[in-house]
């Protein structure tokens, strides 16, 4: 398996902070997988992507991506958060099309990669609504689209579905894995709920308060299961991960 992304022995002190948040961490992510983390609030798994997507400098260690290391955000790596600041003074099609303007995309490129995006997320008939007319969840799949038109190599989802109703979760849990099959792509997915972590997740990373530990990262047998086929090896499965959370 090719290594996209390569966490090396990262280490990140906040200034002023006597013990650092992350301590010699290492993880591979692989292209093409989707790799879940979960972990008590406060472990530090927004400090590890905000390090991954280059905002914070790491105190020691390095994060690479094909090889090179990350020194600054980079339209290479997307960042999908939880409360995704959409601007609120453009339509659906001129948000997800904001990026590519900025770094001078010819017109025709931008609307043909924004009509591709609409219709990957389902909004094609939303193009020219302002985004505070949206719902959550279609809010949440406009700020993923913004984050697919830089054709980025890695998309990184910061308990992003967090605050959706259970019924708009799993409409974006499928549009995220619609866009995983047939786009090839590779995600890295904070959640703090187990069963999305599971249902997401070909690899569950887990991150453990306990500074100074490997990451713990198991395989995923449950990956995409649907509903009515939980049954009690699920319950085991999902029980032995929290057991390691805690
Ligand atoms: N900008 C910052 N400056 C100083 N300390 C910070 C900063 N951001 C986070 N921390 C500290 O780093 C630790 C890890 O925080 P982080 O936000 O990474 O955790 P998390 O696992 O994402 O938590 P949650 O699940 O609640 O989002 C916490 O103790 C937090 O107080
Ligand atoms: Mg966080």
């Amino acid at each position: 398996m090719e290594k996209l992304i390569e966490v090396k022995n990262l280490t990140l002190t906040y200034p002023g902070a006597s013990e650092p948040t992350l301590k010699s961490l290492n993880l591979d992510i692989n292209r093409g997988e989707i790799i879940t983390v979960i972990g008590k609030s406060g472990c530090g798994k927004s400090t590890l992507l905000n390090t991954m997507a280059g905002y914070i400098p790491p105190t020691a260690g390095e994060v690479l991506l094909n090889g090179e290391v990350i020194t600054g955000p980079d339209w290479k790596l997307g960042v999908v958060f939880q409360n995704n600041a959409l601007y609120p003074w453009l339509n659906v099609a001129d948000n997800i099309g904001f990026g590519l303007k900025m770094r001078h995309f010819d017109k025709a490129e931008i609307q043909s990669r924004v009509d591709t995006l609409l219709d990957q997320v389902q909004l094609t008939d939303k193009k020219d609504d302002y985004v505070f007319e949206l719902s959550g969840g279609m809010r949440q799949r406009v700020a993923i689209a913004r984050a697919l038109a830089n054709q980025p190599q890695v998309v990184m989802f910061d308990e992003s579905f967090g605050a959706l109703d259970e019924f708009t979760r799993n409409d974006i849990h499928k549009v995220i894995l619609d866009l995983w099959k047939s786009l090839h792509l590779t995600f890295f997915i904070i959640t703090h709920d187990i069963d999305e972590a599971i249902k997401l997740g070909n690899r569950i990373a887990i991150m453990t308060p306990d500074k100074g530990l490997p990451m713990k990262v198991v395989d995923n047998p449950y990956f995409n299961i649907s509903s009515e086929d939980i049954d009690a090896n699920y319950m085991n499965y999902k029980n032995d991960i929290l057991k390691q959370i805690i």
